[in-house]
């Protein structure tokens, strides 16, 4: 089985390094109220394992001081075209060779239009002028100010260079009016900069579908049967697949989960929903996971009205469910690959092995309810791949780290 840590520069276990682990980020800062929302993406940045250096407008540090970002960082922040690391090197080539993307955020008209036109009079603009690695940039400004013709055109001549715009919110803004110009929440952002450097893209090309969540059978408009998968596992496996540079399509039950952005998330109810969702776009995929825990039995009937309450003990007839993978997988097409779950409670292997061939599967992810640190709702997960080449037993690690084992075996399968 093919390492991740080869590919992903020195990281030698996903339950242990964050995804940026081994990346150099630059943030530029302008001068916009949204400049200290900074303070969190720097610390998010950090936390997946980024070395962070911020490089700060002189505008900006009216709004956030740099020893903010120093202390966040545990590097200096530079403001004036002067400042020299201690090394002598002339800093903003050297951030600009070191850094593996460079972020703008937020990004003000002033420094859209300097960017634009090649102008380089301070530390920020030198830097980015000088730099090779992809530059994302993040308006930030008033609705007037960005729906501007000019600050339109200079967008539309960053875009023309390769540079990546990252479009503004709408929502109020701190000038008081409403409407496009608000910068993304860090949280957004910092998705922007994991998807563009996270992995390397080895799904790149690659059409993915995945399900994930519970199914939900109802028996009246107020109950239904369910189960208590929370949906972890396949919004795991999702991202992974985005961040390797799949194109995906999540078709999920309901879960409390967040949808990762870049990934296309259908909602889903029953397991009739979720058999004509994952059908439909069937022919259209190159890989199906099927990570959803759907449900087997639906109630016979669905009561219009709410079922009351009657004396003597009822009983609730149920009907099968349609077999998702059970009807799909036995008619792919040669270079299809279809990856299904198996959870137990017994015979993990055995029975794992016998769904894998009924249903034609080219792989089987199977896990055992009662072994610790595997099941619903946990981060971790215990699994067992099986194929038609063996039995192979992984540690517990975490749900994304099961994700890209899981998508490393993928690849290795159809590459
Ligand atoms: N699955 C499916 N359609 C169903 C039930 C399950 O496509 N109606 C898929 C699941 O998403 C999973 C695989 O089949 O990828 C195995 O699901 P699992 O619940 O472990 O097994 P079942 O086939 O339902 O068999 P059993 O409940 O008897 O273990």
């Amino acid at each position: 089985m093919k390492n991740i840590a080869v590919k992903t520069g020195g990281c030698t276990d996903w339950n242990d390094c964050g995804t940026l682990n081994g990346k150099t980020v630059l943030l530029g800062v302008t001068g916009s109220i949204a400049a200290y929302k900074i303070a969190s993406l720097a610390s998010m940045l950090v936390k997946s394992h980024a070395n962070v250096h911020v490089i700060m407008t002189k505008n900006a540090t009216n709004f956030i001081h740099p020893i903010t970002f120093e202390s966040l960082t545990g590097n200096k922040c530079l403001v004036d075209t002067f400042d020299r690391n201690f090394e002598f090197q002339v800093e903003h080539v050297s951030i600009a060779k070191q850094a593996d993307l460079a972020l703008v955020a937020p990004a003000s008209a002033n420094v859209i239009g300097k960017m634009a036109h090649g102008i380089a009079d301070d530390m920020l603009t030198t830097t980015l002028l000088a730099c090779r690695a992809p530059v994302l940039v993040s308006p930030a400004m008033n609705t007037n100010m960005y729906e501007n013709q000019i600050v339109q055109d200079n967008l539309k001549t960053l875009k023309s260079y390769g540079v990546r715009v990252i479009e503004p919110a709408t929502g109020y803004l701190a000038c008081g009016d409403t409407g496009a110009g608000k910068m993304p929440d860090p949280e957004v952002l910092f998705s922007h900069i994991e998807a563009e450097i996270a992995c390397e893209k080895d799904f790149a090309g690659k059409r993915l579908l995945v399900s994930a969540g519970a199914t939900q059978e109802a028996l009246d408009p107020v109950r239904y049967l369910t189960n208590h998968s929370t949906g972890k596992m396949g919004y795991a496996i999702a991202k992974a697949a985005m961040l390797r540079g799949a194109q995906v399509t999540l078709v999920s039950g309901q879960t409390n989960l967040m949808p990762p952005l870049f990934v296309e998330t259908v909602p889903v109810v029953s397991a009739q929903d979720m058999f004509e969702a994952v059908s439909r776009r069937f022919t259209e995929t190159d890989i199906l996971i099927m990570a959803a825990a759907v449900a087997d039995y639906r109630p016979r009937e669905f009561a219009e009205q709410k079922i009351k309450k009657k004396e003597g003990e009822p009983s609730l007839a149920l009907a099968r469910t349609v077999d998702i993978l059970g009807t799909l997988a036995p008619g792919k097409r040669p270079e299809q690959f279809v990856c299904g779950f198996s959870m137990e409670t017994e015979q993990l292997i055995e029975n794992s092995a016998a769904k894998l061939k009924k249903k034609n599967l080219d792989l089987i992810v199977a896990n055992n309810l009662r072994t610790k640190g595997a099941g619903f709702g946990t981060d971790t997960n215990v699994v067992t791949l099986i194929d038609g080449a063996g039995v192979r037993e992984l540690p517990v690690m975490s749900k994304l780290a099961v994700a890209h084992r899981v998508l490393d075996e993928i690849i290795s399968h159809i590459s």
